[in-house]
């Protein structure tokens, strides 16, 4: 494990404990080339593999056609313009508009560590982008050059010890004396031959969905042609994460090659993969080109985001545990990561913008006498805001719903004994506010061009140092001044109508990435000054759901969609990446206010608890059983999020897969010693008799004891009595961890539509 350079054949090793990475530099003029990625293969010369010997030949042996050589080679760092006619990662321009670069390589070094990554902003402050950190890494940077526009691209690629991934990123250096236009600077880009896939087309997996419907898996095979996924919205957006996936045919959870990609970084991205004339494959993942433009001027530099990349054998599981692990242990910084969060009670679903200080007390009094721990004033507390046309800017507490302000709602609080957390969406501004009207022109718009509204508001120029200065200390006032535990960090709309007053006609490409840059210093500044704080993250439920925002937040709104069933799929889409520790997950009132479904209440809570778990619903109005249900299911939040926040998470079963009857997934402790797994029974199956669920990631030879969740509780709303009976029928003594995970369980066929069993699997 580690990195290394063979300097006779001029080969870098890049070697985690269950994957190699081999590059070469090639030929006098020095293409820096993908040779090799896959399972560990030691430090053999494998440049055999680039087909360099046959023709076309390397360009210094074959002087008539340099093409044919451009256009098959498995370039590491591809650039437009001189004979690749593949996918770029790179296109430059000068300043007469030629667009035509070639890097090679110059120089390289290997260090322990890994340097933390900064871009610059409008005011030349720099501000840190979000990037894996660790004190277990080691780093190689390769710089290229490209010689006639005197740029150069320090390439970097950094492992750690306890993790298989490569993080991968790029940094442009303008060493000439004239401005260079970056059009296209992509993290990452990688060659693999058709080989590596058996000579057969592999799948690409993908996370796509909308509003209420996100991240769930898309999977079809690669076709000669790009396959791509995209976000131009400014924000990472609800449509598609910045993930993809190839997958030699027939992989599943447990088996099969998977070469999987993503970035940190909560913009506009590209990501995909095409497939060449020659089957080669190149996987690519970025900025996206389009809104984005760099004058990169003499001595100026540019940072590209961390790009993740993960191989592993062990099918679609083995790549979650991978990005989970690198995630917890290297990528989210905050104080909660490991700690049981507070159950919250949030007012949106139960009172919209319809409430005053009495309305959220009563709530907070029911919901603390229920062991609920904090309640989250949601959207309407500030301005004249009773609906969402007005006031986003405005950041002043409304006295008339809430008298006293928030120092009495907090101090009311704190007597309850229940904490208090807090809405904002401080990228924002309403047409209808004073901002707006003493600023109109902190909005992001395009001179003489009337800026497309989307839920009647405008985005804030936060690019700008005055107009982000303001936008932080409207924010800090109101935390400085009442006793606020959490805030809920929104974003309601996607950018529009690219203008800035603070951008000059030649940067005003910069302004989407200059976006990304405020909200991260923004949010930067608040986790600094409020060190304390549980800040989540939300964007019209989960638009801006990414590792990016996981460098500030320990946890993000999954989605505005609460309805149980929907969210089976959304959540296990978006579990293919991001930690259930990170996972915004409440258990909402039934009609399911977006589908109008029906759903049991327990159902609701074994779906919720694979997330951080909480309310939203009016405590006060729910049906009487529901009510007095809540005590236990925070109980068993409490006795179980552990196994929840810091296991191994398997899915076991996926409904869309299984004719929609079913759906199961489970997470196991790392010592393997406990595991609670979660079976949902989707629709009722007549005439069955029990579905089997193999478990998986216990120590085969554990013997383990096997209990249902709320079986030992005669008065159990979890587990009625009939639930209880009909697994009794079919339980198994203890097993060992080899006959759980290869003979199964049985799951007793249960009455009705949704119904959940939840186990507890302990070591004895
Ligand atoms: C969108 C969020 O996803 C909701 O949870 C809620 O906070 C509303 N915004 C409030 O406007």
């Amino acid at each position: 494990m580690g990195i290394g350079f063979d300097e006779k054949n001029r080969l870098f090793f890049i070697e985690t404990a269950h994957s190699s990475m081999c590059l070469a530099i090639v030929d006098d003029e020095g293409f820096l080339c993908n040779v090799y990625y896959g399972n560990p293969v030691g430090e053999d010369d494998l440049t055999y593999l680039l087909r360099t010997k046959i023709y076309p030949f390397l360009p210094s042996h074959n002087s008539r056609d340099r093409g044919g050589f451009l256009d098959m080679a498995r370039m590491e760092f591809p650039s437009s313009g001189v004979g690749d006619y593949r996918n770029p990662a790179v296109c430059l321009r000068d300043a007469e508009g030629h667009d035509a670069s070639q890097f090679t390589y110059v120089s390289h070094r290997i260090y322990t560590g890994k340097e933390k990554l900064y871009g610059t902003a409008c005011d030349g402050k720099e501000i840190r982008i979000p990037a894996t950190f660790g004190e277990n890494a080691q780093t190689l940077e390769i710089e290229l050059e490209e010689k006639v526009l005197g740029v150069s691209a320090f390439l970097s690629y950094s492992i750690f010890e306890d993790s298989d991934a490569i993080l991968k990123s790029v940094k442009l250096v303008n060493k000439s004396d004239r401005t260079v236009i970056i059009d296209r600077l992509l993290s990452s880009s990688l060659d693999l031959d058709g080989g590596t896939f058996g000579n057969k087309a592999p799948d690409i997996i993908t996370l796509s969905g909308s509003w209420a419907r996100e991240r769930r898996l898309d999977r079809r095979s690669l076709e000669r042609g790009n396959t791509e996924v995209y976000s131009t919205r400014g924000v990472t957006s609800h449509q598609f994460y910045p993930f993809s996936a190839l997958a030699e045919k027939n992989t599943d959870e447990e088996h099969g090659r998977v070469y999987a990609q993503t970035l940190i970084w909560s913009g506009n991205f590209l990501c995909g993969s095409g497939m060449d004339q020659f089957e080669t494959t190149r996987s690519y993942i970025g900025i996206n080109p389009e809104h984005f433009t760099w004058d990169l001027k003499p001595g100026e530099s540019f940072q590209s985001p961390e790009a993740v990349l993960v191989y592993t054998e062990e099918g679609l599981g083995g790549m979650t545990h991978v990005f989970h692990d690198l995630f917890r242990d290297h990528l989210i910084r905050s104080p909660y990561l490991h700690k049981e969060r507070p159950v919250l009670i949030n007012n949106w679903e139960a009172t919209y913008f319809d409430f005053d200080t009495e309305k959220l007390l009563n709530i907070a009094r029911d919901a603390k006498e229920s062991g609920i721990e904090m309640l989250v004033m949601d959207d309407g507390w500030f301005g004249k805001r009773n609906d969402d046309n007005s006031s986003l800017g405005d950041w002043i507490v409304n006295e008339e719903k809430l008298p006293g302000g928030l120092t009495r709602l907090s101090d009311e609080l704190e007597k309850i004994g229940i904490k208090f957390g807090i809405w904002f969406e401080p990228e924002m501004v309403s047409p209808d506010s004073d901002l707006y009207r003493a600023h109109p022109d902190w909005a992001v718009a395009a001179p003489g061009r009337v800026p497309c509204k989307m839920r009647n508001q405008y985005i804030l120029d936060i690019t700008r140092t005055e107009v982000r200065d303001h936008v932080y200390e409207s924010v800090a006032k109101v935390l400085r001044n009442a006793k606020i535990s959490y805030v809920k960090w929104d974003m309601n709309r996607a950018l529009t109508d690219l203008g800035s007053c603070g951008l000059s006609a030649e940067s005003l490409g910069r302004l989407s990435y200059l976006y990304v840059l405020g909200v991260y210093d923004l949010q930067d500044r608040l986790i600094t000054e409020f060190p304390d704080l549980l800040l989540e993250n939300c964007s019209s439920g989960g638009g801006r759901y990414d590792g990016g925002m996981l460098f500030y937040s320990p946890q993000v709104w999954c989605s505005d969609d609460t309805d149980a069933f929907e969210r089976l799929s959304i959540q296990a889409g978006t579990a293919m990446i991001c930690p259930l520790s990170t996972m915004g997950a409440h258990v909402s009132a039934s009609p399911n206010h977006v589908t109008g479904r029906v759903m049991p209440f327990d159902v609701r809570g074994a779906v919720a608890l694979s997330g951080t778990f909480g309310y939203e619903l009016d405590i006060t109005k729910i049906p009487e059983e529901e009510r007095k249900a809540i005590p236990e299911q925070v109980s068993i939040y409490h006795r179980y999020n552990e196994i929840i926040r810091e296991g191994d998470y398997y899915r076991i079963a996926k409904n869309a897969e299984e004719g929609g009857y079913y759906d199961a997934w489970m997470s196991v402790m790392k010592d393997k010693s406990r595991a609670l797994v979660t079976y949902i029974q989707c629709r009722a199956y007549p005439g069955g008799k029990g579905r089997v669920i193999r478990l998986r990631g216990l120590d085969p030879d554990a013997v383990y004891e096997i209990g249902l969740v709320g079986s030992d509780d005669e008065n159990s709303f979890y587990c009625s009595r009939a639930k209880k009976a009909s697994w009794e029928s079919l339980a198994p003594g203890n097993l060992n961890g080899s006959s759980l995970m290869n003979a199964g369980l049985i799951m007793p066929n249960l009455p009705g539509d949704y119904a959940q069993l939840t186990f507890e699997i302990n070591r004895i």
